[in-house]
């Protein structure tokens, strides 16, 4: 099962980290996205990203050309006709992504393995949309893709031995490291994180500490690189919430209750970094 060609659906912030970083790593790789601009937007975050290795003298200006002309900008799902490997880094929402995941079964070759960025959504219940579910697998980045190691690889129930196999090759040919997980709510990662980051804003709500004392703890107490609520801000309040809300439900244990105070912030429109507003203020 070898993997050249890539595709790589959703150009924002997880989709294009992971379009440069196989690039970088020598796959020719199909950027997919619903409307021009938005891929255009990835592309940029791209050549940017790739101009500061070039200015750190960690690439020359040549490599980041020919790194760049590995990328093609798709606006059709059926240019996965003739790729190896999907990757898809759409909207953390399972009817979107069982409709796309439909789509890409009837038209991607019978060989090429589907794989799922998501956080939290079920592998399983993913794959069943299509008629391969032993080739849909998760491949769950972390933000920001091209600097975090981690590849959390999840498989689904019918996932086979050999995709797994496949997709941990890449993911090494990426630089990345594979962490293997099974499918339950949340994986390892965000059953973990999330709610570290909940019980960081219910401390706040309940008035224990200001958020910068709280932040201030978690980084110089237990050497985060971030405090809870500023990575809070960072990944989208709205996305903790909808996580929060995956661990919930999917557990039924009231130890994953999403804190009023998140909701309340995501209701306001206070989504973090990318809205301006969170916890803490972004000019
Ligand atoms: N894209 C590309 N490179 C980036 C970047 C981005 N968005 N953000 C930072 N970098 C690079 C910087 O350019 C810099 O590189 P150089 O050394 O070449 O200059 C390097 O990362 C370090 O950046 P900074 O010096 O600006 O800042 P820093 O030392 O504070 O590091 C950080 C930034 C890497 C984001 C660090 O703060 C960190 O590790 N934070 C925690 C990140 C984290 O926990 N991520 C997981 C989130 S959870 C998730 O993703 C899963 C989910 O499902 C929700």
């Amino acid at each position: 099962m070898e993997i050249n060609k890539v595709m790589v659906i959703g150009a924002g912030q997880m989709g294009s980290g992971i379009a440069q970083v196989c690039a970088q790593a020598g796959f020719a790789v199909k950027l997919n996205d619903m409307k021009e601009e938005f891929c255009q937007k990835g592309l940029g975050v791209i050549a940017k990203n790739l101009a500061r290795n070039v200015e750190k003298g960690r690439m020359t200006e040549e490599e980041k050309t020919t790194i760049l002309a590995r990328i093609t900008p798709s606006l059709d799902l059926q240019d996965a006709s003739n790729v190896d490997i999907v990757i898809e880094a759409a909207v953390e929402n399972m009817e979107i992504k069982r409709s796309i995941f439909g789509r890409l079964d009837e038209i991607a070759p019978q060989h090429a393995i589907l794989a799922s960025n998501t956080s939290s959504l079920p592998i399983t219940e993913i794959a069943a949309a299509t008629t391969r579910p032993e080739k849909v697998i998760g491949m769950h980045f972390m933000n920001p893709v091209p600097v975090m190691k981690l590849v959390e690889i999840i498989r689904g129930l019918a996932t086979t031995d050999e995709v797994y196999q496949a997709v941990e090759e890449m993911t090494v040919k990426l630089s990345k490291t594979p962490v293997e997980v099974n499918d339950f709510p949340g994986f390892v990662s965000n059953r973990i994180l999330m709610p570290m980051i909940n019980e960081a804003i219910y401390t706040l709500y309940e008035g224990v500490a200001t958020k910068e004392a709280i932040d201030e703890v978690m980084k110089l107490g237990m050497n985060h690189p971030m405090g809870p609520l500023q990575l809070a801000d960072f990944i989208g309040l709205d996305t903790c919430l909808y996580i929060m809300e995956v661990l919930h439900e999917g557990f039924g244990d009231s130890k994953y209750r999403p804190c009023p105070l998140l909701r309340k912030y995501v209701s306001a429109g206070w989504l973090g970094k990318k809205s301006g507003r969170g916890f803490y203020i972004y000019e």
